[in-house]
């Protein structure tokens, strides 16, 4: 063969193997493939919650342990502080990106900036109402079953009669539309158990509170039970019925769901009834799903969290296992 051949098919060679080595890396790294750490995005949608200094710990300890970069940013539960931080992880042309966010709607066209860049999104604890080809996967619990334990918690202790005062969490959020949903579910099957109050207190304690004292204002004396969409409302509940001038877990009866650790307190002190769990600790699992999307692999678009049940009775013999 003659010289210049020779080297023509060297160069075309050089220029096979860089190419096939590029397409790989786009495979195996996301947008960024680099021999550094993986860089991963996390966008919280809020930080004013127990609940969620939970996850994001557990989110961050576990890029501590696997060795990634971790770039977090906290929306302080406003969503367009959320899709900038993610468009901003975008440009920063992280590997992945962990999304826990605060509505269902509205996230379309940042989810369809990330996949165009190539960069594998998974949603953690809230699912969004967008085509799932948007995201790789929803790590969370089924918040219908949360409601419907709960109503059957409180049609089980009050012998199915009940005047119930509801505090919801953030409007459109679905733990807020599909735990509403699961108890009422249940409780409608019963005719004397009524929703006679229902309201936002926004997942907040102080919003919680707030809301339960204007409750107690307009109908103190026609509560038996309050349900919270979450624990932290719970327990700015429970602080409202106190200085109201009744006793929490006997007077008015107090159901939530999340189980961390102060609610675990409010029921061994005999203020709160009853907890169903929904796990925070999802970081292990987010960084799995990466992984999984990084090589290349499938998963269901919703791997769903175990969670349990607790009542009073049982929460002086778990609290000290709690985690979060
Ligand atoms: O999406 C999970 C829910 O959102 C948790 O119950 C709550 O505490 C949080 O804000």
């Amino acid at each position: 063969m003659k010289k210049r051949n020779l080297f023509l098919l060297a160069v075309i060679a050089l220029v096979l193997i860089t190419s096939v080595a590029f397409a790989g890396g786009q495979q195996e790294g996301g947008a960024a493939a680099t021999d550094g750490p993986k860089v991963i995005g996390f966008s919280q949608c809020d930080s004013q919650q127990a609940w969620r200094w939970a996850e994001t710990e557990s989110v961050q300890n576990e890029a501590k342990v696997r060795g990634y970069e971790l770039k977090y940013n906290d929306a302080q539960a406003v969503q367009a502080n959320q899709i900038a931080a993610v468009r901003s992880f975008i440009a920063q042309g992280v590997d992945g990106i962990v999304l826990a966010p605060q509505v269902m709607t509205g996230f379309g066209p940042v989810l369809q900036e990330a996949k165009d860049a190539g960069i594998p999104v998974v949603l953690v604890d809230r699912l969004v109402a967008e085509n799932e080809d948007l995201y790789f996967t929803f790590i969370g619990s089924d918040f219908v079953w949360e409601g419907e334990r709960m109503g059957e918690i409180v049609a089980e202790e009050t012998g199915g009669k009940a005047r119930i005062a509801e505090l919801q969490g953030t409007p459109g959020a679905d733990p807020t539309i599909d735990r509403k949903k699961g108890f009422e579910n249940i409780i409608n099957t019963y005719p004397d158990m009524n929703i006679i109050l229902s309201q936002t207190g926004d997942f907040n304690r102080t919003k919680g509170k707030e809301v339960m004292e204007a409750f107690l204002k307009a109908e103190g004396e026609n509560i038996d039970v309050v349900y919270c969409h979450n624990d932290d409302m719970a327990i700015g509940a429970i602080q409202a019925i106190k200085e109201y001038g009744k006793v929490p877990g006997k007077d008015i009866l107090v159901y939530s769901i999340d189980g961390i650790k102060d609610a675990f307190q409010a029921m061994v002190d005999g203020d709160l009834n009853a907890v169903v769990e929904c796990t925070p600790l999802l970081g292990p699992q987010a960084y799995d799903a990466l992984e999984a999307a990084w090589r290349g692999e499938t998963l269901p678009k919703w791997v769903m969290s175990e969670d349990g049940i607790f009542l009073q009775k049982d929460a002086a013999s778990v609290i000290a296992s709690r985690k979060y």
